[in-house]
């Protein structure tokens, strides 16, 4: 049975749609299988991300019981499956987010990992893909308001039933000022899964002429590299990071062995131990 993750936090705008495509594409490129599900039922970014936006069937559809879920499920980048959200906001009103438990339980089975992407905040659409979870990736900054809302977002997901599991910091920048992994763990009584760094190629990855996750576009780009980080230690696989163009390969040892190895020949996996982030 896969496991069902909602991406949550207590502040908008802190990099759940973006961490929860690179992240699923991460799995998916370690040979998980992957289905994203758009669960920000109001203000869908997901597919705009993945340069899927023209879906014609979307989750709306099958909240509100006018399609059946297999016709919202689309082929994604990498091999990933994705469930996209519908842009009207008429639908929006009118669907009944408590169908969504039923709806994951149809499809959980097929995968390894199912991961939604949550709006901000607590309320009613967070709290049905919460419900529907078993587990919380709770994302946040590493900053004072951040880290208190994500800290409700975690007491709200407990309260539901569904367990946190730990947290990914973005935009982190190790500056003055911004609290430190260790405090962030002693606050939440949680593990730092991997901290993302703030990098204009995942900025960028949202404009227009550049629409793609950084794991498509660049994913050796550092946002990249934490976000596979991420992956591994979810999925419980060594740590291994790829190399555009290349395929896997381990950081340095990868570099050092790829100067001895003939062009043509496939690089293969090669895990790197104790990555630190
Ligand atoms: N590590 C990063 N470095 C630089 N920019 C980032 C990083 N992570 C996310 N961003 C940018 O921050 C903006 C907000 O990201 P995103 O939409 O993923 O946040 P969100 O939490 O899903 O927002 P919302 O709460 O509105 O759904 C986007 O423009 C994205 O490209
Ligand atoms: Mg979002």
């Amino acid at each position: 049975m896969g496991r069902v993750i909602s991406l949550i936090s207590g502040k908008g705008g802190v990099g759940k749609t973006t961490i929860t495509a690179n992240l699923g594409i991460a799995l998916a490129k370690r040979g998980m299988n992957v289905c994203l599900i758009d669960a920000d039922i109001a203000m869908a970014n997901l597919s705009l991300l993945l340069n899927m936006q023209n879906s014609p069937i979307t989750l709306h559809d099958v909240l509100l019981g006018e399609a059946g879920i297999d016709d919202a499920i689309y082929d994604g980048p990498a091999g990933i499956k994705f469930i996209p959200s519908g842009l009207s906001l008429e639908n929006y009103r009118r669907v009944d987010p408590e169908r969504l438990q039923s709806i994951i339980d149809t499809i959980k089975g097929r995968f390894d990992f199912v991961l939604l992407d949550c709006a901000a905040g607590i309320e009613r659409t967070v709290m049905a893909a919460v419900s529907a979870s078993d587990e919380v990736l709770l994302i946040a900054m590493p900053t004072s308001p951040s880290i208190a809302d994500v800290l409700k977002a975690k007491i709200t997901a407990q309260r539901l039933g569904s367990k946190p599991i730990g947290v990914i910091l973005n935009f982190y920048r190790q500056e003055k000022g911004e609290i430190k992994k260790e405090d962030v763990m002693k606050l939440l009584e949680l593990p730092v899964i991997s901290a993302v760094p703030f990098d204009d190629e995942m900025r960028k990855s949202f404009m227009q002429d550049n629409l793609a996750p950084v794991m498509i576009s660049k994913p050796n780009t550092p946002a990249a590299i934490a976000v596979q980080v991420s992956a591994a230690k979810l999925a419980g696989l060594p740590v291994q990071v790829e190399q555009q163009s290349q395929g896997f390969l381990s950081g340095f040892f990868g570099r050092l062995f790829s100067i001895f190895r003939p062009k043509q020949q496939a690089a293969k996996p090669n895990p790197v131990q104790g990555v630190q982030q």
